[in-house]
């Protein structure tokens, strides 16, 4: 491999330098051979760039599913401090017992949070200030519900508009000054497969990941422009199993996460987290998490909806039960 790229990057840059080359076609050729040379190096050979030990985390979203997860993961990475914010305090109290008695050496904060409340997010991050301060912040909070859209509840739409994107936007806003403060500081977000390929039955939902997905990618530039400390990340997964959403979704028709993603792939919790402190680590800008490489889809999904739609009635007869199992979510939600 390093033997492939090292050629690559020979031929590449050599038939950029030669002059005689210059003003034909080779030259193109020649750059995009570096381009993807490079391309391969950053993708295969990622340098881990950064550390977790010794910081202080906050996670929102901490009191089930995948938040405990990646509040367990950062703790295995020897984070000093966490701070766990959710609605149900009690069920964070669970969390961290667990947490402090199998990593004794982590100090837990946790802390009511509803990302919706504009007073609730203000004292979260007083008091998460006051006890770290954070260099990182996870944005993992969210919610989904799977609807005919013009059946839709109205608060079950405004629940997802404001959770998974207003409220966390919001929250992300007012910790960055604090974040600014540190030499260097991460926000991760935990967007999802659905921001990035169109999913009927969850308009809603697709619409905040994908918006949650364009807002990281933009804040991670503009960071970089302005050279301030502040590197945002964006975890994708597919559907989990075991706990979580998906895996509720999927309970509600009978069915397993894996049944669901037949041929669409699927993932576990713990892939998750094990993705959100390595996007810190190698300082990925975006992470999807599946046991399929879903990339190559939604680029035909982005560039050629009209495929994407002609396919999605034979998905049934292929095999693929996502939106069969989404729509059976749909009618139960109607009901
Ligand atoms: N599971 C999946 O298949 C999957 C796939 C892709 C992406 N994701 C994303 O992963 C994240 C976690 O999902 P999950 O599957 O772990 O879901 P989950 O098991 O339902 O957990 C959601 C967490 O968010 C918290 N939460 C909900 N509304 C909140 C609010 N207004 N303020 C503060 N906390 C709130 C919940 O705690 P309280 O109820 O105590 O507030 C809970 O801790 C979400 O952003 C989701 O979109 C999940």
């Amino acid at each position: 491999m390093w033997l492939l790229l090292w050629l690559l990057c020979c031929t590449g840059f050599a038939g950029c330098a030669e002059k005689r080359f210059r003003k034909s076609s080779v030259a193109g050729g020649a750059l995009l051979l570096s381009l993807l040379a490079v391309l391969l190096y950053v993708t295969f050979f990622p340098q881990r760039v950064h550390e977790l030990k010794g910081l202080c985390c906050a996670v929102t979203g901490a009191s089930d599913g995948l938040g405990v997860f990646i509040a367990h993961a950062l703790a295995a990475e020897g984070v000093e401090k966490l701070v766990l914010g959710a609605r149900r305090v009690e069920r964070l109290e669970e969390v961290k017992a667990d947490l402090v008695n199998r990593f004794p050496k982590v100090k837990v904060l946790t802390l009511k949070l509803d990302v919706t409340d504009g007073e609730s997010r203000n004292d979260f991050l007083r008091q998460a200030t006051t006890f770290g301060p954070c260099q990182v912040l996870i944005n993992n909070a969210g919610v989904l519900t799977y609807a005919f859209f013009e059946a839709m509840d109205n608060q079950a739409m405004d629940a997802m508009l404001q959770t998974n994107l207003s409220g966390t936007l919001h929250l992300t806003k007012s910790f960055l000054p604090e974040l600014l403060k540190e030499k260097r500081a991460h926000v991760v977000n935990i967007s999802s497969t659905a921001g990035g390929c169109s999913v009927a039955y969850g308009g809603i939902y697709a619409a905040t990941k994908a918006a949650l997905t364009s807002f990281t990618i933009s804040l991670r530039l503009e960071m970089r422009l302005e050279k301030k400390p502040v590197t945002f990340h964006c975890v994708c997964p597919g559907l989990v199993e075991d706990v979580g959403m998906a895996a509720s979704a999927s309970g509600r028709i009978g069915a397993t996460v894996s049944e669901t993603g037949r041929n669409l792939g699927w993932t576990s919790p713990t892939k998750v987290a094990q993705a959100v402190v390595r996007a810190i680590q190698y300082d990925e800008a975006q992470i999807l998490v599946n046991s399929i490489p879903l990339q190559p889809l939604f680029a035909i999904a982005a560039c050629l909806p009209e495929i994407w739609e002609l396919t999605s009635p034979l998905m049934g007869a292929l095999g693929f039960q996502l939106y069969r199992h989404l729509r059976r979510n749909a009618e139960l939600a109607a009901k």
